[in-house]
Order: structure tokens, then C-alpha cells, then sequence
């Protein structure tokens, strides 16, 4: 059978309000991805959550009174429609990636269980660095679907939608690849039943 598109899959999650149920199941990991970055955000910075969903991760970083800008970006219609109706004033942008580029760069780009949707996630790694960073900007990306949570390998045959399985060491060794520096690789929010989210930070 065909695959999927992701977003149309995450568009029928809106109409089914499991949107939310990602937001409390994936709070606890992006909570310790914000408390890895936060001590080094001691200056005004504009931020972008990639594949945001319905943007409950850009209302989290608009209270940080450091942040001057935050822009949610979904390939998903629905999320975005609904990002936009929780939160009238928020910057929402519905676009595909990775053939969309911002307009301007960002000093943090955030970004929880998007990646490994990409077919080729370690090329949109460089895209990110090359074309969405500023000098010195900081990068942060969790992912629950990797190599090493074997509980996961079902996943892709589950929704019926492309997933890139990637080692520990192949994430990192692609963030090394794509430019950035101050690597640093974590599993957090882990517990007896999970091996825990894989969180890669790099600077630019
Ligand atoms: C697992 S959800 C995570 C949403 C949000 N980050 C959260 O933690 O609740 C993955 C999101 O990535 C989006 N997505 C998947 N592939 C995409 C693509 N190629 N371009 C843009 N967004 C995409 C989906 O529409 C979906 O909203």
C-alpha cells in the first residue's frame, strides 16, 4: 500500500483532538529540551518551532521574556488552522518542509518529533544551519523514533507514513556533518517502559 503524507495523518489527528494528547505526551521531554537551552538564552532571541503541531510549544518559549519572536511551522493544515485559533496573535505558517525557507534567520530553532519524517532528515540538518541560523544560533531537536527504542520500530507500518531510522551515533555524526559545534547528544524523560527521547543540541 502507498504511504501516507505525515501531515495529511497529523491533519486527521486535529479532527480526532490527538493534537493534544501530543502535548501532555511529549511535555515532559520538551520540558528538559527548554531547561537544557534556557540558561544559555540570556539575550533577546527570535525562535522557530519546526513542525509544531498546534503550536502549544511556541506559546511555552513566547513566555521567556527574552523572546522577541517565535514562528510555528506545520506542514499540516489543520494544525496550523487550529494553532492559529488557540493563539490569534501567534505566527503560524503552514509550509512543507524541507522545500520552504525562511524569509529571515533565527537565533533558536526548536523542533519535537518532526525529523525522522523527512526522507532525508541528516540534508535538513545542513538546511537548518546553512539557511536558518544565525551565527551562533542554537539548535535543539528531540526525537522518539530512533534506532536503539526498538519500541518504536512498528510505528512506520502502524500510520502507514516514511520514517528515517537513525542511530544515536548517526544523528550525532550528521549534526557534526552539517556544521555545528558544542554537539551535545541526551536521552531524557526516560523511564522503565522508555529509553527516553533523543535530544541533539549543536550551535552554530
Ligand atoms: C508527531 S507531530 C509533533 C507535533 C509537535 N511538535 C508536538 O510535539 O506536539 C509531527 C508534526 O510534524 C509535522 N510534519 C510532518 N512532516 C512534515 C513536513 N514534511 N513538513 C512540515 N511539517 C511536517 C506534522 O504535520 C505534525 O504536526
Amino acid at each position: 500500500m502507498e504511504k501516507l503524507d505525515a501531515t495529511d495523518v497529523f491533519s486527521e489527528w486535529v479532527s480526532k483532538k490527538k493534537d493534544e494528547g501530543m502535548e501532555i505526551g511529549h511535555a515532559p521531554s520538551v520540558n528538559k529540551m527548554l531547561s537544557l537551552i534556557n540558561p544559555k538564552l540570556n539575550y533577546m532571541f527570535a525562535a522557530v518551532d519546526v513542525g509544531c503541531g498546534n503550536g502549544w510549544v511556541c506559546r511555552k518559549l513566547s513566555q521567556n521574556q527574552k523572546c522577541k519572536k517565535i514562528v510555528g511551522i506545520d506542514g499540516s493544515e489543520k494544525m496550523i488552522i487550529k494553532a492559529k485559533e488557540i493563539d490569534p496573535e501567534g505566527n503560524y505558517i503552514h509550509a512543507k518542509l524541507p522545500h520552504w525557507k525562511p524569509q529571515e534567520k533565527f537565533d533558536l530553532i526548536h523542533s519535537m518529533e518532526f525529523l525522522y519524517y523527512l526522507k532525508d532528515p541528516l540534508k535538513m540538518l545542513k538546511d537548518f544551519f546553512n539557511f536558518w541560523l544565525n551565527p551562533d544560533g542554537l539548535f535543539i531537536a528531540g526525537i522518539d523514533y530512533y534506532l536503539e527504542n526498538e519500541d518504536c520500530h512498528s510505528w512506520p507500518e502502524k500510520l502507514n507514513v516514511h520514517m528515517t531510522k537513525l542511530s544515536i551515533n548517526d544523528w550525532k555524526k550528521g549534526m557534526l556533518d552539517a556544521g555545528f559545534k558544542d554537539v551535545e547528544i541526551h536521552q531524557v524523560a526516560s523511564n522503565e517502559n522508555f529509553i527516553g527521547t533523543l535530544v541533539m543540541f549543536g550551535k552554530k
